[in-house]
């Protein structure tokens, strides 16, 4: 039995993995995360960039946008930004084709953008119900149909849909956001099959409750309650989603898709 090397930058491929590269080094891809500049987002893109990616985020606030990039290169990173609304089909066509021109077939695409807007279901309008179903759902496909043609032209392809602890559990208060984040997952699945034969996967990753904006706008108590209910017994991070991300977008992971991968302390196990 070969004997397994001390450390990572120690690993020689045999002859069965010689088309492998050594773990420590990434193939550079062209990676897209939508809503970049949020917490898990910005987590995401500061990830791929590490492994040796070019990594492009759509945004819809301009100046949220510019400071965010600012902070960026205080860090030492610098992603191409996007102004997008990706619940708008249209314009989500036309963005799509700005980053291809700019910078080359997308081959991992990261759909991470997403609202909540939480309500118990008596009280909720209609247009709570749609903005979230539009920003959270109909946005995966506005952005993936654009996307998948290259990816099937180059034969490689990581899709790769955050949704959530809730989209599996449900949450009182979020019919919409739950009904938005199953529904990816419904969407994985059915695309995992279309294109598992051209080098394309198509995988969920489920966060639970990890510590970003979105987090702190519920109330103190009910925030309370939630990370009683956490094994791990606290929020998660940001960075534990990104390496969740990373891991699936490795050129090694070819064999998994249709998966529904859940980061969220225990929290919620099927
Ligand atoms: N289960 C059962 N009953 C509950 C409950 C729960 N989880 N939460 C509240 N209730 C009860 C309350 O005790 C109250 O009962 P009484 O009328 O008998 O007193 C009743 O339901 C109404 O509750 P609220 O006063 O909270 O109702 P509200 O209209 O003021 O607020 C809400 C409703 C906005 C949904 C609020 O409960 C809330 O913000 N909940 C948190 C929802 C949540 O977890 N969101 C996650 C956001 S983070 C995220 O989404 C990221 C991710 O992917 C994980």
């Amino acid at each position: 039995m070969t004997a397994l090397p001390k450390t990572v930058d120690s690993f020689v491929p045999t002859n069965d993995q010689k088309d492998l590269p050594p773990l420590s080094v990434a193939v550079p891809r062209v990676c897209l995360v939508t809503g970049g500049t949020g917490g898990i987002g910005s987590a995401i893109c500061k990830r791929l960039a590490k492994a040796g990616h070019v990594v492009a985020t759509t945004y819809r606030n301009e100046e949220k946008a510019r400071a965010w990039e600012a902070e960026m290169r205080k860090e030492g990173f610098t992603f191409h930004t996007y102004k997008c609304d990706v619940s708008n089909f249209e314009e989500t066509q036309r963005v799509v084709k700005s980053v291809v021109a700019d910078l080359g077939p997308v081959h991992v695409l990261i759909n991470n953008a997403g609202i909540t807007r939480d309500s118990t279901l008596r009280k909720m309008t209609i247009d709570q119900w749609r903005d979230v179903i539009s920003n959270d759902l109909d946005s995966v496909f506005n952005v993936t149909r654009p996307v998948l043609d290259y990816m099937l032209e180059t034969g490689f392809g990581r899709i790769i849909n955050i949704s959530s602890i809730n989209g599996q559990k449900g949450q009182f208060g979020q019919a919409n956001y739950a009904a938005a984040k199953a529904g990816m997952h419904g969407f994985t699945k059915a695309l995992a099959q279309e294109v598992a034969k051209k080098g394309v996967t198509v995988n969920t990753v489920s966060p639970g409750y990890i510590d970003t904006d979105m987090i702190q706008a519920v109330p103190e108590n009910i925030r309370q309650a939630i990370v009683a209910q956490i094994p791990v017994g606290r929020f998660g991070k940001p960075e534990d989603v990104a390496h969740v991300v990373s891991f699936l977008v490795a050129e090694e992971s070819g064999f998994i898709t249709g998966a529904n991968i859940s980061s969220n302390g225990g929290h919620f196990m099927d």
